[in-house]
C-alpha cells in the first residue's frame, strides 16, 4: 500500500540537474508537497517571515541544517536484482563464461520463494540506503521470485520497473524457461501482476527484459515484441554491444543481422522506450540508429571495468549527440552498488577515453555525472515527467546530503566558507551512504 501523508515542505540548500551541463543551486529554498508527495511549488530566497507564514499554516517544514542539502533521488537505470549477493565475484571471467560460471548458477536459487523474498528484502534496502529511490530491475527467469521483487518495491517504497528475464537458450537446463510458450506466459502474468498491485504505476511498473539476443531465439523475440506493440508506453530492457565475445556469438546465432541494433529493432525491441546497457562497442550505423529510434543508454562503468574485456563506453559521443544516457550499478556486474561509485568511475572511464582519443573525447563534469545519476536517469526509464529534479509537478524523490563530521561519511570536510556548490563537488567526489542521511520516495521518508 503506497502511504497517505498530509502536505509537508523542506527548507535549505537544493542541488538539482537541469540539463546535461546545467545544474540550479537554490540557496534558503523551500518546497512544498501536497499530500501525495508531489511538489506543489518551489521558492528561491526564502525570507524568516515568509517561513513562518507556511508554519502557520500548519504544514510541517523539515529544515535542513548549515553543511546539508537537497538532491533529487539517485536513478538506478540497469540492476540485475538476483546478483545481489553474488557482487565482485568472478572477475576474471570473459562475460559468457561469467554468466555460465558465476551468475546462472546463483541466479538458479532464486527458484525458491523463501530464498528470493529474504535476499530481495536486503536488496532493495541496501539500495535505498545508497539513495538509489528509482532501479530498473531485471529478476530472475522466475515469475514467482519476481513478483516478490514488485511486492517489496511497493511495500519499502521504492520506485522500480522490474522484468522477469527471458531466457530459453545458451544457458544450462537448470536454468532455462522451458519454452518460448512459457517464458512469454509468465511474462504476462508478471505484467498482469504488477498492475494489479499498483494499478496507476505509482510506484511499479513492468518492463520486457529478454536477458539478450543469445539467450532468446526469433520466436521468443519477436513474442516479447508483439506484447511490446500492444502498449507502445511498454518499457523494454536488454543489453547491447557489451563485450566483443557476445558480439560475436551474436551473429553466429542470428547471421541474417550484421549488427544489434537491426535485430532488436526488426523484432519491436528498439524504441524510445528501450533501455540499452552498456553500448561499449558500436558501429558508427549502431549510433545512428540509438540516435534516430532514441533509445536510453544504461552505463555501467564500475561493471564495465572489473571483469573480462569490457571496456569504455563512448558517452561523450552520446552526450554531444543529445541522445538520453543514465548510470546504472548492473549489481552483480561490478563491485558496488553505489550510483556514487558509478558517477566516479563514469569519470574515470571518460578521462581514459579522452587520453586515447588524444583529447578529442572530453572527459565528463561532476555536472554532467550528476545529470546521469538523476535527470537523465529518469529520462532513459521514460519518467521524466515524475522524477529527476524538483520542478514543479514532480514527485519529491530526494536525498537529504549530510556533509556533517557526525556522519561518520567519508565526504571531505566542510569548511566555514564553503558554499553549497563546493559543498556538493565534495559530496560527489568523496561522499559515501553514510552522508545521506535521509531518503524519500513521494516525499516519504524510506531510509
Ligand atoms: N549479459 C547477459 N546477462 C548479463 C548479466 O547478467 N550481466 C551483464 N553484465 N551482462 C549480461
Ligand atoms: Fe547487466
Amino acid at each position: 500500500m503506497v502511504m497517505k501523508q498530509t502536505g509537508k515542505a523542506f527548507y535549505g540548500a537544493f542541488i538539482h540537474s537541469l540539463g546535461a551541463q546545467e545544474v540550479e543551486i537554490i540557496a534558503n529554498g523551500l518546497i512544498i508537497l501536497d499530500a501525495s508527495g508531489k511538489i506543489i511549488s518551489l521558492s528561491k530566497d526564502v525570507t524568516p517571515d515568509e517561513l513562518s507564514e507556511v508554519s502557520s499554516k500548519g504544514i510541517h517544514i523539515e529544515k535542513l541544517k548549515r553543511g546539508e542539502l537537497f538532491v533529487p533521488g539517485f536513478i538506478d537505470t540497469h540492476n540485475h536484482a538476483p546478483q545481489w549477493a553474488q557482487r565482485g565475484m568472478g572477475r576474471e571471467y570473459e562475460i559468457l563464461e561469467w554468466l555460465n560460471t558465476v551468475t546462472f548458477p546463483h541466479e538458479s536459487r532464486f527458484e525458491d520463494p523463501a530464498y528470493a523474498r529474504r535476499v530481495y528484502a536486503l536488496l532493495v534496502e541496501g539500495f535505498l540506503k545508497q539513495g538509489v529511490t528509482t532501479a530498473s530491475y531485471y529478476g530472475s527467469l522466475h515469475c514467482e521470485a519476481t513478483k516478490i521483487l514488485a511486492d517489496i518495491c511497493l511495500e519499502k517504497g521504492q520506485r522500480a520497473l522490474v522484468g522477469k528475464c527471458n531466457m530459453a537458450r545458451e544457458c544450462p537446463g537448470y536454468y532455462s524457461d522451458k519454452s518460448n510458450a512459457t517464458s512469454l506466459q509468465e511474462t504476462e502474468e508478471l505484467i498482469n501482476h504488477i498492475h494489479t498491485i499498483d494499478p496507476e504505476g505509482s510506484l511499479v511498473k513492468p518492463v520486457l527484459t529478454p536477458r539478450f539476443a543469445i539467450c532468446c531465439d526469433e520466436e521468443l523475440l519477436a513474442g516479447l515484441g508483439n506484447i511490446a506493440k500492444r502498449d507502445p508506453s511498454t518499457m523494454i530492457q536488454t543489453h547491447f554491444v557489451e563485450a566483443r565475445q557476445e558480439i560475436a556469438r551474436t551473429k553466429e546465432l542470428f547471421p541474417q543481422f550484421s549488427n544489434e541494433a537491426d535485430l532488436y529493432e526488426s523484432f519491436g525491441l528498439f524504441n524510445d522506450h528501450t533501455i540499452m546497457a552498456h553500448c561499449i562497442w558500436p558501429t558508427d550505423y549502431e549510433v545512428d540508429r540509438m540516435l534516430q529510434r532514441n533509445i536510453g543508454v544504461a552505463h555501467c562503468p564500475v561493471s564495465n571495468t572489473t571483469g573480462g574485456e569490457w571496456g569504455a563506453a563512448p558517452i561523450r559521443r552520446y552526450l554531444d549527440l543529445g541522445m538520453k544516457v543514465g548510470l546504472g550499478t548492473d549489481s552483480g556486474g561490478g563491485f558496488s552498488s553505489s550510483i556514487l561509485d558509478a558517477m566516479r568511475q563514469a569519470i574515470i572511464t571518460s578521462n581514459a577515453r579522452q587520453t586515447h582519443s588524444d583529447g578529442k573525447e572530453k572527459t565528463l563534469s561532476v555536472t554532467e555525472v550528476f545529470h546521469l545519476a538523476t535527470l537523465g536517469g529518469a529520462k532513459v526509464c521514460c519518467l521524466d515527467d515524475k522524477i529527476g529534479s524538483f520542478a514543479v509537478g514532480k514527485d519529491f524523490d530526494a536525498l537529504r546530503i549530510s556533509m556533517l563530521p557526525e556522519t561518520g561519511g567519508a565526504s571531505s570536510m566542510v569548511e566555514d566558507e564553503d558554499g553549497v556548490e563546493v559543498m556538493f563537488e565534495k559530496f560527489v567526489m568523496t561522499g559515501d551512504d553514510r552522508n545521506i542521511a535521509s531518503v524519500y520516495v513521494r516525499g516519504r521518508s524510506v531510509k
